[in-house]
Order: structure tokens, then C-alpha cells, then sequence
């Protein structure tokens, strides 16, 4: 059976580790040729290197208009076409907290890659999809986009600019042929993530979510592939949550059912997720 995505010539950004590693995996199990970037260049080429023939790697940093340009020439060099576009780069300042205290370079890595990055990614993606008739633009957001934290400022404010021009994008090139999409993760256990998240903190965000286990990279992976395959496509300019109900669950919902003693309705905490 053909996979899902065969014939695509798919480019995924921030691909040599968590998410965008594990998409760029699924992208090659479904039948895509993949171009698996990274600024992390000996990263993107182990990754590269495990998924065989139909991939290549570049070296590429978003904020960099000239690297995004290469990288989406090298899809067409490489493969002869451009369909599918995830912008998924992203890194988060370690000094990116309150407003106060959050220093102007936190500001401006988050404007740079998170944001300015998919706005070059998509500057230069749609007249190549426009040439092959479509295709799909994807970028990996945040649930941070709609929820408050303590922390992370400027990266919640740039991916709220990423969830608008996602929407932008959609109504701009619909009738091109062009989709666009968001997929906002909550907790993702990357294991960049798992060195933030130690147990005793993973628990404290399970047990507000609605279900009781953690999101992997390989879950984001599978909604990607669905919303770059023909099987969603009546679906643009939406803003996708994957985060186990995390936002979907009032906010005081874990301390009340354990005050008013629905104590079943709350996990033990565990130490081995
Ligand atoms: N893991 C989570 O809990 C979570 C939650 C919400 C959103 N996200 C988003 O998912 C995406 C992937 O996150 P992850 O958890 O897989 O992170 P990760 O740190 O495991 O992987 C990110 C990759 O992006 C690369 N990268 C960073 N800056 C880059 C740049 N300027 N140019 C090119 N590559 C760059 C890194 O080298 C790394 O390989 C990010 O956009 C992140 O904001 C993650």
C-alpha cells in the first residue's frame, strides 16, 4: 500500500533532534523525500544517514534568510520539487521568564527563529508551492500561545505571531492551493525537554492534563503527517492542540477534585513515565 505522503518532497526544519527528528522520520516512513535541516549540521546528517537515500541534510539556521533560501533550493536540487514546508525550529532563551526580568536577547531570539524563521520559510516556500500546483505549509506552535505560564514570555508571544501567520498564510494562499497549519504541543517529552522536566515536574503537568500519560515526539509526528497528507484537506488555518486535554481542563480542576475528595479522578503521582 502506498504510504501517505508518497511522492511529496517534504523540507522539516529543526530535524536532528525530538519533534522534528521524529517527523522527519514519519515523513520517510509515509513515502516522502525529506530534507532534514538543523543548524545543528552533524546532527541533521546522523539523522539524515539513519533514514537512507530519500533524505539529505543541510545545515541551516532559520533567522538566517540566506539559509532558509539554501535549504529549500537544496529540496529542489535534491528531489525536483517543494510540497511540504514544516517550520519547526525553535529554541527557547534559558533568561526568557517574567516581562520584567526577561533581557532584550531573549526577546530577540524568540522574534528571530521562532518567528521571523517561519515568516522566511514561508516567504520563500509559497511561489515553489505555487510552481508545484500546492502543497502544505506546517508549523509546530505551542499551546503556550494561548495559555499563561510563569515563564517564557517572549516565546509564548512569538508563537501567538506564529498561530496569526499560520491564519494569514490560509486565507492569503487557500485558493493557490496552499494549506497552512499549526500544530501546538503542550508538554512534549523531547529529550530536551526531559532534561527541563524532571519527574517530580513532568508529574505536576500530567496531573492537570485530562488524560494520564505523556506526550511523545512520535504523537506530534503522526498529527503532522495527517495534516500534510491529502487526508486533511478540508483543514487550513487552524491552530492544532495536542497536549492531553492540558488546556481543555479548568485550571483549578486537579486541586478541587482532590479538596472535594474525587481523589480517584487524580493519578498517583509516578516516578517512571
Ligand atoms: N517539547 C515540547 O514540550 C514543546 C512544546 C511546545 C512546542 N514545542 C515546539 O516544538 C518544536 C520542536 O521542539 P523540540 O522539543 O523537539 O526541541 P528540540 O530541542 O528537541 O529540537 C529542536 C531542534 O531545533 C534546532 N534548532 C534550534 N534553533 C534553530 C535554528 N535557528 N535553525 C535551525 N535549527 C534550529 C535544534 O538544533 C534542535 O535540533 C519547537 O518549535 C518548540 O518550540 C515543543
Amino acid at each position: 500500500m502506498a504510504g501517505r505522503l508518497e511522492g511529496k518532497v517534504a523540507v522539516v526544519t529543526g530535524a536532528a533532534a525530538g519533534i522534528g527528528a521524529a517527523t522527519a522520520t514519519a515523513f520517510v516512513r509515509e513515502g516522502a523525500q525529506v530534507v532534514v535541516v538543523d543548524r545543528d549540521g552533524e546532527g541533521a546528517e546522523r539523522v539524515a544517514a539513519q533514514l537512507g537515500p530519500r533524505t539529505v541534510a543541510v545545515r541551516a539556521d532559520v533567522s538566517h534568510e540566506q539559509d532558509v533560501v539554501a535549504m529549500l533550493d537544496a529540496a529542489e536540487r535534491a528531489f525536483g520539487r517543494l510540497d511540504i514546508l514544516h517550520s519547526n525550529a525553535a529554541a527557547a532563551h534559558p533568561a526568557d521568564l517574567d516581562v520584567a526580568s526577561t533581557p532584550d536577547a531573549a526577546w530577540d531570539l524568540a522574534y528571530r527563529v521562532t518567528l521571523l524563521g517561519a515568516v522566511f520559510g514561508a516567504r520563500h516556500a509559497v511561489p515553489r508551492l505555487v510552481a508545484a500546483g500546492g502543497g502544505v505549509i506546517l508549523h509546530t506552535a505551542s499551546a503556550q500561545a494561548f495559555i499563561g505560564d510563569h515563564a517564557r514570555v517572549a516565546y509564548g508571544a512569538a508563537k501567538a505571531g506564529v498561530v496569526a501567520l499560520t491564519r494569514s498564510l490560509a486565507t492569503t494562499h487557500g485558493r493557490a492551493g496552499i494549506r497552512c497549519n499549526a500544530i501546538c504541543p503542550g508538554l512534549v517529552v523531547s529529550d530536551a525537554a526531559r532534561a527541563l522536566f524532571p519527574p517530580p515536574l513532568l508529574d505536576a503537568v500530567v496531573r492537570h492534563q485530562a488524560l494520564d500519560q505523556v506526550c511523545e515526539p512520535d504523537d506530534v509526528a503522526a498529527l503532522a503527517v495527517f495534516l500534510c497528507s491529502a487526508e486533511s484537506r478540508c483543514i487550513t488555518g487552524q491552530a492544532i492542540v495536542i497536549d492531553g486535554g492540558l488546556s481543555a481542563v479548568g485550571s483549578a480542576s486537579a486541586d478541587l477534585a482532590e479538596l472535594i475528595g474525587y481523589a480517584t479522578w487524580v493519578p498517583p503521582a509516578t516516578t517512571d513515565r
